[in-house]
């Protein structure tokens, strides 16, 4: 149906009416669905009509009626109630019932067609209006939606670059993709049993993997050396922490800020016996305390061109009862009771993720 100046359903019992009010609506551009009845009117009803037009008193159903209808089903669609009846009390009733007006028969032609174009501008506006929330909504989700999906890329990317920036540092040719996961969720644990706010927790899983990237300046005869390493050898392998903390320094960002806070911290001892800088109890930062435990437990299961690996019991017996090298005063007492608690998680996050 071609909408031409507005589609208007009129319902009147009154067949002079009906005529009158078609003709003079249709001369001007309207089209006009006339109906005897409510009932009728309900059956003609289609998303076309624009304006409701309508008797209140007819035989059956009531104006007042349609009216709720038409709200319950169409509430954009403005409905004008007319009356021969000048009662005070239907008028309101039916201005509370949300009808757009009220015509008072007999009214003038001019009234009416005041009235039905005022209707029609109403009830365009609303569908307007409609459609360009509909419009802004689809927009806002389709916006959220690239939003999200740039992040998740984003993060991926950045755990890709840990990984490869990771594995040049390391034992360069090692796959370190498992081990990268590992640090990062025992960290996690750690931090967690520790109480930490959420932010440390996403912070410290992120950060941690990168604490050895210093080892990229440490020569491959050092790194990847079979035995034990002179004293001078030895000297230089200490460095990975300053040149690790070089590389992430001075940055804006809080986790890069941690990532060199952790490259700096993880071989200091709560003793106070390690380095680069003989730091001592909680004057390391809580973030190096936890990773300096996290990675002698790794070290420990993994195997090291030094070294051969070594089962869970001897990697927690080093830690929780010492070795040559290592004592249990070495590691914050909360976060070694706190390995000793979970320790079997610990296993368990080793023999998951394995490469
Ligand atoms: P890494 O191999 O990743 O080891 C990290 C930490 O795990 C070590 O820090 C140490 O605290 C602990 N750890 C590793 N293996 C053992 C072990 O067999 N027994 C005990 N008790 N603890 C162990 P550390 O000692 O400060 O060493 C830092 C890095 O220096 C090591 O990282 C490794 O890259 C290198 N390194 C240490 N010792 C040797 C060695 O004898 N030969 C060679 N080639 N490199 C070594
Ligand atoms: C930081 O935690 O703000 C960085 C500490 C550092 O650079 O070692
Ligand atoms: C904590 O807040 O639980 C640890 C703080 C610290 O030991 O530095
Ligand atoms: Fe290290």
């Amino acid at each position: 149906m071609e909408k031409g100046k507005g589609v208007i359903l009129l319902v009147d019992d009154e067949a002079l009416i009906r005529d009158y009010i078609t003709t003079y609506l249709g001369e001007r551009g309207y089209i006009v669905i006339s109906c005897a009845s409510v009932a009728e009117a309900l059956s003609r009803l289609n998303d076309q009509v624009e304006v409701v037009l309508s008797d209140i008193k007819m035989p059956g159903e009531s104006g007042i009626d349609l009216l709720d209808k038409i709200h319950k089903n169409m509430p954009d669609v403005p409905v004008i109630l007319m009356t021969a009846y000048a009662e005070i009390e239907t008028a309101i009733n039916a201005i509370k019932k949300g009808a757009f007006d009220f015509l008072l028969k007999p009214f003038t032609p001019d009234y009416l067609l005041f009235s039905v174009k005022r209707a029609i501008k109403h009830g365009r506006f609303l569908q307007m209006e409609r459609q360009y929330k509909v419009m802004l909504e689809e927009t806002v989700q389709k916006k959220t939606k690239e939003l999200a999906e740039a992040l998740t890329m984003v993060k991926k990317m950045s755990v890709e670059l840990v990984q490869r920036l990771t594995s040049i540092a390391e034992y360069r040719d090692e796959d370190t993709g498992a081990h990268i996961k590992r640090i990062g969720l025992y960290s996690k644990r750690i931090a967690e049993e520790l109480d930490m706010p959420f932010d440390f927790v996403e912070t410290i899983s992120f950060a941690s993997p990168m604490h050895d990237i210093g080892k990229v300046g440490i020569p491959d005869k050092i790194l990847l050396k079979e035995g034990p390493l002179t004293r001078e050898e030895w000297e230089i392998m200490k460095t990975h922490t300053l040149i690790g903390h070089q590389i992430f320094a001075d940055s804006d960002h809080p986790t890069i800020q941690m990532v060199a806070s952790i490259a700096l911290t993880h071989h200091e001892r709560w003793d106070g016996s390690g380095y680069p800088n003989g730091l001592r109890g909680e004057g390391i930062p809580i973030e190096g305390r936890i990773v300096m435990l996290v990675d002698q437990y790794d070290a420990l299961r993994s195997v090291r061109p030094y070294k051969p690996p070594f089962s869970h019991q001897r990697a927690f017996k080093i830690i929780t009862e010492g070795d040559e090298r290592t004592r249990p005063e070495h590691f914050d007492p909360r976060i070694l009771d706190i390995f000793v608690r979970i320790a079997d998680e610990f296993d368990e996050i080793f023999r998951t993720y394995q490469d």
